[in-house]
């Protein structure tokens, strides 16, 4: 199949990884309503077609964080991606950076901060989890430092896992021991192009940030144990503090979703926030992105810089959500499943998709500059 779409690589995906890898990525929690809205809401919004506006010149470039992108958006981060395809984040990072955007290494990313800094030439972005272990949380702070991350993303939506029942249906969560590992090694069996790429040729399997405090221990049940049992649910607004005594580049809060939170957020200086529902993995039955944004834009858009994700599987879809007050986006499942089918060629090829649904649906709207997207574009608005 020639992939021509988002959805494109979605379908690859499912036919190139394992199922529990490709269920991991593609699910949502619970019912999956928060993940089926996300995709829903947004891409039902109707935009309104202008013409006869010289629409030969098309400028989608834009600055966020000091830094001059290509496009309005970065690459969202994701817990091990890195699977997908061999040293995947290594390839993800020079993928983004031959596109113009930001790539975002999660902190629980398959490979460390410092091999991704090693196959990047320029800055990327670094995400953080709340961790019980402080120290461990300021050493993976000083490796950003050091790999001269140019934004550090907050995550905060995160206190405690939700429960994602597709995980337990393909045995990568709850069924720990050889059981669990025998039924995953007969799913990758079933994908030998993906056993050979990642399996064999992928080496180390260690889990990237994370594997000096697992202590020897590299099943993908350690690692799902250590996340349930070190992330820590006492995080709270005065934790920000500690954040920024240890951080003094651009600081962005991932999974704001009401307005209240988000000025608060711009209390306390944030230079960014993500509104963000962990694509729909978290509390299932919240707001859409989509439906979340307006009312947060409005409240704090003038303060700080409003990105937002969830949902976005189309060029049309980016210029969707920065209609609705985004001032760029994150892509999470997006390039997740782009690197599964491609690796580097295939993100820099999904990303080039995305540009050029972008320029049809910027030259249908009428529009020429990013910053000429808002609400007015959308029908019935
Ligand atoms: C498989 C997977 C793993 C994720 N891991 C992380 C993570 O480690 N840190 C984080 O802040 N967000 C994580 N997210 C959330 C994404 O950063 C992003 O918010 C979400 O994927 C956006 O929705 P979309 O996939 O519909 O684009 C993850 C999402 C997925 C699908």
């Amino acid at each position: 199949m020639i992939t021509a779409s988002v959805p494109d690589y979605r379908e690859a995906a499912r036919r190139r990884l394992p199922r529990f890898l490709f269920e991991y990525i593609d699910g949502g929690s619970y019912a999956e309503q928060t993940l089926r809205r996300n995709v829903e809401d947004l891409s039902g919004l109707a935009l309104r077609q202008r013409v006869l506006r010289d629409v030969s010149r098309l400028d989608l470039s834009t600055e966020l964080f000091g830094q001059r992108l290509s496009l309005p958006l970065a690459l969202a981060p994701i817990g091990l991606a890195g699977l997908n395809a061999r040293r995947g984040e290594c390839q993800a990072v020079r993928a983004a950076e031959r596109t113009g955007v930001p790539f975002t290494l999660s902190t629980v990313g398959a490979c460390p901060i410092g091999e991704v800094a090693a196959a990047a030439s320029q800055p990327f972005w670094f995400q953080l989890y709340m961790i019980r272990d402080r120290t461990f949380m300021k050493d993976l702070l000083a490796r950003a430092v050091d790999a001269a991350c140019s934004a550090l993303v907050f995550t905060v939506d995160m206190p405690v896992p939700g429960s994602r029942y597709r995980d337990y249906h393909t045995g990568l969560a709850g069924s720990g021991g050889l059981k669990g590992a025998a039924w995953r090694v007969g799913q990758a069996m079933l994908r030998p192009g993906w056993a050979w790429d990642v399996g064999l040729r992928g080496r180390p399997h260690t889990l990237g940030n994370v594997a000096p405090v697992l202590q020897g221990r590299t099943g993908i049940e350690d690692f799902f144990a250590w996340m349930r049992n070190n992330f820590d649910p006492s995080i709270n607004w005065r934790d920000l503090d500690f954040i920024r005594s240890e951080w003094k580049g651009p600081l962005i809060i991932k999974g704001i979703l009401d307005p209240e939170d988000a000025k608060e957020a711009a209390e306390l200086g944030a230079d960014g926030i993500v509104v963000s529902n962990h694509g729909g993995r978290q509390l299932d039955g919240v707001l859409s992105t989509a439906r979340a944004l307006p009312p947060i834009a409005e409240a704090v858009g003038d303060r700080l810089t409003v990105l937002a994700d969830g949902g976005i599987r189309s060029g049309l879809d980016v210029v969707r959500m920065l209609a609705l007050g985004a001032r760029g986006v994150l892509l999470g499942r997006a390039w997740a499943w782009a690197l599964a089918t491609g690796g580097e060629a295939g993100i820099v090829k999904m990303l080039n998709l995305i540009e050029a649904e972008m320029r049809v649906a910027m030259a249908l709207t009428g529009t020429t500059k990013i910053t000429e997207i808002n609400r007015t574009i959308l029908a019935g608005d």
